[in-house]
């Protein structure tokens, strides 16, 4: 690995990037602070148009250098008239590119533009509201198979009164004047409501509509054309140098890790490390599926020992934290100090952790977390091929790259492994009772076809044990405590309404084969205020 610092002029973001391929066509979605900002780059992906999000802080000479094909001004909780509400440089306008204003996007069109006025309207528009076609104009952003009156989600105060010069006001509802408002020659659109969500039943046609016919975008990024132009932004930035990547088994840094083989093959080791923590004959699975399958150099370290005896007679939760992550962190710098000659880290950063902290170092936020234990000579450039993808497309990039189902499409599991869900003192036994009562509640839940509905669903064990009666023997042995949830983000969850005849199968199961166990409970804890795991 190299010792050498980064070169000053070249952050670690920068760095990073260099792996990240940059499509033909680009359009940039301009945050004014809005919940939706990542529904709208969501939306136009699923139209096959790459989109990043930027902060309104952009200057028009930073928008000209990344050449997009587009802008999407999104909405956002202030008043445009507010004192210090943010705007838009207003040379942005001048540059000639294809824009669409969302909510607030568009009040600052019309705001911004010569002759537009946002005044203050009575009572505000929000939730479903009926929307028309002003009579006698012509529209070329909603298109034709739309009907004239259709429904859409309004969420605003102020509202639209007069379009700005030029603009032609083609749709009105009750709380807005105008709508939607449109400039055909300069290919500049405002609508007041929000296409982008599901409850505008017509809002994915419009962006289709500007996006493929206004704007001029193809249309034409899909899945395969990321893998082939990542695999060569690795090839361009590893050149002809060997990579490390700590493999977890899950699903961010399994396709992290296939991305960069298909790049540059046996210059890829992966090192693997099997806490004793993991679930039932996952680490089989990981070997079967990377080394046999994939190829891919894997380094399979066997670490159960070192943490159980690290982990002995330790109760607490965040100080049983602490050690699995030290461990960890010590057991992979063993490792990467014995490969001489890797200067570079592999990482699974996805598009929401660059964009979370809203600021332009969050690559170096996130690779910190990850290899902040790291000690200052271990330095590794960073490859991370995901950075400009949601969770979802990561999947189907991984599918794409010939991932099994299993891998790809698994539920999130913590990098502490069944260390969280035993309560109290981690010890072999109570893993091994972890993992029989954890593998019979996911064979059971796949078995419903649930899987792919729940956030999560696992097993607990906590440090009790109850009375029980089996045949005519007394028992004293350990309940079981099921934990299946439904979320979206894991930020909140919901737990899940199992069928009773599913949590009646689970119990049965878990208390006739696993030994040990006498009693099952189902956990009906939401997220707040429990959490999804119990430590
Ligand atoms: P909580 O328990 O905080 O969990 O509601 C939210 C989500 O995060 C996962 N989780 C972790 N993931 N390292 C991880 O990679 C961790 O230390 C960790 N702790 C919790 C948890 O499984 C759930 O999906």
């Amino acid at each position: 690995m190299s010792t050498s610092q980064a070169s000053p002029s070249q952050t670690a973001q920068e760095k990073a990037s260099a792996s990240t391929a940059q499509p033909e066509q680009l359009v940039l979605v301009i945050d004014f602070g809005a919940q939706y900002a990542q529904l709208i780059a969501r939306r136009v992906r699923e139209l096959r148009v790459y989109s990043e999000i930027v902060s309104h802080k952009i200057t028009a000479a930073e928008i000209a250098a990344k050449k997009p094909t587009a802008l999407i001004l999104s909405g956002g909780p202030k008043s445009v008239n507010a004192e210090g509400a943010p705007s838009l440089d207003p040379a942005i306008f001048d540059l000639g590119i294809p824009t669409l204003g969302i909510c607030y996007g568009a009040q600052l069109l019309a705001q911004q533009l010569p002759g537009g006025v946002v005044g203050r309207d009575d009572s505000g528009e929000y939730g479903r509201s009926e929307m028309s076609r002003i009579e006698g104009t012509h529209s070329t952003l909603l298109p034709d198979h739309i009907p004239d009156e259709q429904t859409v989600w309004m969420s605003h105060f102020d509202a639209i009164t007069t379009a700005p010069d030029g603009f032609v006001a083609t749709a009105t509802s009750a709380g807005s004047p105008v709508a939607v408002f449109e400039n055909h020659e300069t290919k500049v659109f405002g609508v007041q409501y929000h296409p982008e969500v599901g409850h505008t039943p017509h809002g994915q046609a419009v962006l289709q509509q500007f996006l493929h016919n206004e704007a001029g975008c193809a249309g034409d990024w899909t899945m395969g054309s990321i893998i082939e132009a990542s695999v060569e932004a690795i090839q361009e930035q590893i050149g002809d140098g060997r990579a490390i990547c700590a493999l977890s088994g899950g699903v961010d840094s399994a396709v992290a890790a296939a991305m960069v083989h298909r790049a540059i093959g046996d210059r890829l080791t992966c090192i693997y490390v099997d806490t004793g923590l993991m679930r039932l004959n996952e680490s089989d699975q990981i070997v079967e599926t990377f080394e046999r399958n994939q190829g891919i150099k894997l380094i399979h370290v066997s670490a159960g020992e070192r943490y159980f005896e690290k982990l002995a007679g330790v109760t607490e939760p965040e100080t049983k934290r602490k050690i699995i992550g030290e461990q960890f962190i010590r057991i992979f710098e063993e490792f990467a100090r014995s490969l001489d000659d890797e200067e570079f880290l592999v990482q699974g950063t996805l598009y929401p952790d660059v964009i979370e902290s809203g600021t332009g170092d969050a690559a170096k936020i996130k690779s910190h977390h990850n290899v902040g234990g790291l000690p200052d000579d271990l330095k590794f450039d960073l490859v991370e091929p995901l950075r400009n993808l949601f969770k979802d497309e990561v999947r189907k990039v991984g599918s794409e790259l010939g991932l099994p189902d299993e891998i790809v499409l698994r539920q999130p599991f913590p990098g502490p492994g069944l260390g969280v869900r035993i309560i109290g003192e981690v010890t072999p036994d109570k893993v091994e009772v972890l993992q029989l009562a954890d593998a019979i509640v996911r064979q059971e839940i796949a078995a419903a076809g649930l899987e792919q509905e729940l956030w999560q669903a696992f097993a607990v064990l906590p440090d009790i044990r109850t009375v029980g009666v089996m045949g005519d023997e007394r028992t004293y042995a350990y309940p079981i405590i099921i934990r299946a949830v439904t979320s979206d983000d894991a930020m909140t969850a919901d737990w899940a309404r199992l069928p009773y005849d599913l949590l009646e199968r689970l119990s049965n199961r878990i208390i006739n084969e696993v030994d040990g166990v006498n009693r099952v409970a189902y956990d009906i804890t939401s997220k707040p205020p429990g959490t999804i795991e119990w430590e």
